[in-house]
């Protein structure tokens, strides 16, 4: 089955790339290297022997991407690409709104119109806003804190409509919860183009030297020690959800949504001591103020995607920190 990989030079496109090319797929990446580096995909097919072909095109360039729809036989499509960082959104709504919507509008149309209407959608925990319980099931009210969470609500809105408007289409949304780690082999992993936002790479920085301080954002929460507890996923077990969810849905059509988490939650605290115990370095952090916007708690209740995909993960908290080392300490100014 030839796919089409949207954002599949990035952190979790490049590693779901990886499992499925090793499973046998055919592979087209569109990808607009805003957010990632081609380096990824050279390595990718370096890595399991096998080749696929990129476009370097902009979901927004509707003409372009219908030349790749024109020429490719697409069967399938996993659409990842999308801007991602909350504070970001928050200072650049526009941008967020238009490249996010705009982007998945242009891509539903076009795979309407070459007929095709298989789609996986990455969605993310952070629809949820604060729950009022933890933890956290597919069923619980959305709730969106900023303007990168409410593109994601928007978009899956946009596609239960779609659905609901032709049956034909077959959608899944997977909702992620805090994707870290990186491919046991050390060759892939995260490299945003930018500063990281987030707690594992901003720790992995400090460890290797690239960053000297690490601010723990809050330790006055409800939580056994203060800080923020989050379901970290290790990026390979995400990637196999994907290949769990694309057997389910063609072999059984329909709308769905999945959470992709653990079920457990570590508090930041416990994050860094597990990575400073993994790389035998001393993770030097601050207690500064809560971040705004930020959440007590989260964790996923990922049983439905366990019982209907059989899927599970297979990663611990220390496993992530290794391969999350490995890919810092092997590529200390990452895809360069
Ligand atoms: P990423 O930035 O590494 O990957 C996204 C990719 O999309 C990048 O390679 C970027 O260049 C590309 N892209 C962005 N806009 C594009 C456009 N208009 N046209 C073509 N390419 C475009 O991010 P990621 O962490 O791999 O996230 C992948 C998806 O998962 C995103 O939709 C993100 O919102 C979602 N998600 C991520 C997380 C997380 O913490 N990493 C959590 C939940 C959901
Ligand atoms: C984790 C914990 C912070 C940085 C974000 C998005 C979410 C999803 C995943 C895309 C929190 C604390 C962090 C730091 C810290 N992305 N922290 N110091 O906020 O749970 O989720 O990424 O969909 O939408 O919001 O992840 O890694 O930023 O934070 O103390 O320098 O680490 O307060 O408790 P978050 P994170």
């Amino acid at each position: 089955m030839k796919l089409l990989i949207t954002g599949g030079a990035g952190y979790i496109g490049s590693h779901t790339t990886l499992e499925l090319l090793n499973a046998g797929y055919e592979i087209v990446v569109v990808d607009n290297l805003c957010n990632s580096k081609e380096e990824s995909l050279r390595r990718i097919q370096q890595l399991t022997g096998k080749s696929l072909v990129f476009y370097n095109v902009d979901l927004l360039d509707r003409k372009n991407l219908d030349t790749v729809f024109a020429r490719e036989s697409i069967e399938s499509v996993i659409h990842f690409a999308g801007l991602k960082a909350v504070g970001e959104s928050v200072k650049m709504p526009l941008d967020y709104y238009y490249n996010n919507i705009t982007g998945t509008l242009n891509l539903c149309s076009i795979m309407s119109n070459y007929d095709i209407r298989t789609l996986i959608f990455s969605s993310s925990a952070t629809v949820y806003g604060d729950p009022h319980t933890v933890p956290i099931k597919e069923d619980f009210p959305l709730n969106p804190t900023n303007p990168y969470g409410r593109t994601k609500f928007m978009i899956e809105e946009i596609l239960k409509d779609l659905y609901n408007s032709d049956n034909r289409w077959n959608i899944a949304l997977l909702r992620y919860f805090n994707p870290v780690g990186a491919h046991g082999s050390g060759r892939i992993g995260e490299d945003p183009n930018s500063t990281p936002n987030n707690l594992m790479p901003l720790i992995a920085q400090v460890a290797v030297g690239r960053g000297s301080i690490l601010t723990v954002y809050g330790n006055d929460y409800p939580t056994p020690d203060g800080t923020g507890i989050r379901d970290y996923i290790h990026v390979v077990d995400l990637a196999t959800g994907h290949l769990k969810t694309l057997n389910k849905i063609v072999k059984d059509p329909g709308f769905y949504i999945y959470n992709l988490g653990t079920g457990r939650g570590f508090s930041v605290l416990e994050v860094i001591s597990a990575f400073e115990e993994i790389s035998g370095k001393k993770i030097k952090y601050t207690i500064g103020e809560r971040r705004s916007g930020d959440i007590a708690i989260c964790y996923a209740d990922p049983a439905r995607a366990n019982r209907e995909l059989s899927w599970k993960t297979y990663f611990g908290i220390n496993d992530m920190c290794v391969d999350m080392w490995r890919w810092q300490s092997l590529n200390p100014n990452g895809y360069e």
